[in-house]
């Protein structure tokens, strides 16, 4: 194991009707005027919003509203936000929503107090200063309510790009799984996608010796192999999604990850399909994990056949184990399409003659240097047969 700092301030808030409990929460982290920041329109339709403003009402806090942010969330809505921010003395965001809500609420909240460009943090400046945040969940998928990331998308070019900071952990995260169960299955699924990739990103590591963040991972894996299925098929099942709601934030405030080496191959090369195609990155994630797995086994068969054997129940083959770690794959696959997934290029919507595009926009673009990298580096031959392999 690795030398580590864990810092993971955020208060969680997790049951029924806990967010009738948001105006205490803001005024226990010392917000007075407060932005409401939400999306396209769920969080309104359900009576959710209704319910946050008269809890802000009850504490006498006064609040400004910002909806319209886009799943995959744009740079454009980030500048309004700030300027309003400034504009309104804005000082406590609170973020009503999934993943792209709460990424746009963190980019408000660094760029607000900013003099630069916030894009420069996106750029890989690592984010010092911000407003406090505060986030309602109606999506378990991202795990932005628990983590120090924000991804956005600069109009310009269209680069999906990450940011970092701790002092953008959410003050305080209300979780209450019964806001879930408006969801289309198709946004349920990909979410469990979304949190089984953010476990798998970790489980992929050149570290060894991490026995405690390995079981962790498993098991949490384990709880959305028996989750996954049972809230596809019966979305009102309060339980399951509570349990899928928690494994969420579990799987990416970073407990799991510590230690060790990460992968992240992944995500970084579903970025650049939900950026051109607009896919829920869940579902991006489903096409792109099984090609990438799939490349990199080579680099460590064992851990591979390790994750088939603990996580999917496979049989060792200990005289070719590369026929065990391919076979934990392909119940992976299988168990992605099984809860309504895509399975390829196709029926994600991309086009096998963007794969240029795609590849020099993630290799090059916005400062990049010809590779990523993560449990292995990648360059620009490799990450075009990796797409290649998802048509
Ligand atoms: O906009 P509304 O109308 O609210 O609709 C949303 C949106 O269309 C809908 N939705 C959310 N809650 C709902 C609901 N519909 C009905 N009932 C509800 N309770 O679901 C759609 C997707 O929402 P979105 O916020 O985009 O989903 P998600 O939480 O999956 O977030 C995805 C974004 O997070 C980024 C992704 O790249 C993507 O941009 N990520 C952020 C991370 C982080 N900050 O740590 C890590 C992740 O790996 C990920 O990259
Ligand atoms: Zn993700």
């Amino acid at each position: 194991m690795e030398n580590f700092e864990f810092y993971s301030p955020t208060c969680f808030v997790f049951g029924k009707d806990t967010e009738n409990q948001a105006g205490k929460y803001v005024k226990r982290f010392g917000g007075s005027k407060v932005l409401i920041h939400y999306g396209g329109g769920s969080a309104e339709r359900s009576g959710l919003l209704g319910r946050v403003r008269s809890s802000l009402d009850a504490f006498g806090i006064a609040y400004v509203e910002l909806g319209g942010v886009k799943p995959n969330p744009r740079s454009g809505l980030v500048y309004e936000g700030i300027d309003l921010c400034r504009k309104e003395g804005v000082d406590f965001i609170l973020a009503v929503g999934g993943g792209s809500v709460i990424d746009s609420s963190k980019a408000i909240a660094a760029g607000a107090i900013y003099d630069g460009d916030f894009w420069d943090f996106y750029q890989g400046k690592w984010i010092e200063e911000a407003l406090p945040i505060g986030t309602i969940l109606t999506i378990a998928a991202a795990g932005s309510e628990g983590s120090g990331d924000s991804v956005v998308t600069k109009e310009d070019g269209m680069f999906k790009r990450d940011a970092h900071g701790d002092v953008i952990r959410p003050k305080f995260s209300i979780l209450n799984p019964a806001l879930t169960q408006t969801l289309p299955p198709y946004q349920t699924a990909a979410g469990i996608t979304d949190i089984m990739a953010h476990l798998y990103e970790r489980y992929l590591t050149n570290t060894d010796e991490v026995e405690v963040t390995d079981r962790l991972i498993e098991g949490l894996l384990l709880t959305m192999i028996h989750e996954g299925p049972r809230v596809i098929e019966d979305p009102d099942n309060y339980q399951a999604r509570a349990n899928i709601m928690w494994a969420g934030t579990m799987a990416h405030n970073n407990s799991c990850g510590v230690g060790r080496t990460q992968d992240w191959n992944s995500h970084t090369i579903e970025h650049e399909l939900s950026a051109l195609y607009d896919c829920a990155h869940g579902a991006g994630l489903a096409v792109t994990m099984p090609a990438v797995f799939t490349y990199e086994l080579s680099h460590n068969v064992m851990r591979f056949a390790q994750a088939a054997v603990r996580i999917w129940g496979c049989q060792m083959d200990f005289a070719n184990p590369e026929v065990t770690a391919r076979a934990g794959i392909e119940a992976f696959r299988n168990f992605l399409i099984s809860i309504g997934m895509p399975k390829n290029f196709e029926e994600l919507g991309a086009r096998e003659e963007d794969i240029p595009k795609l590849v020099d926009i993630l290799c090059n673009g916005d400062g990049r240097k010809g590779t990523i990298s993560g449990f292995v580096t990648l360059d620009e031959e490799e990450c075009t047969k990796i797409y290649k392999m998802m048509v």
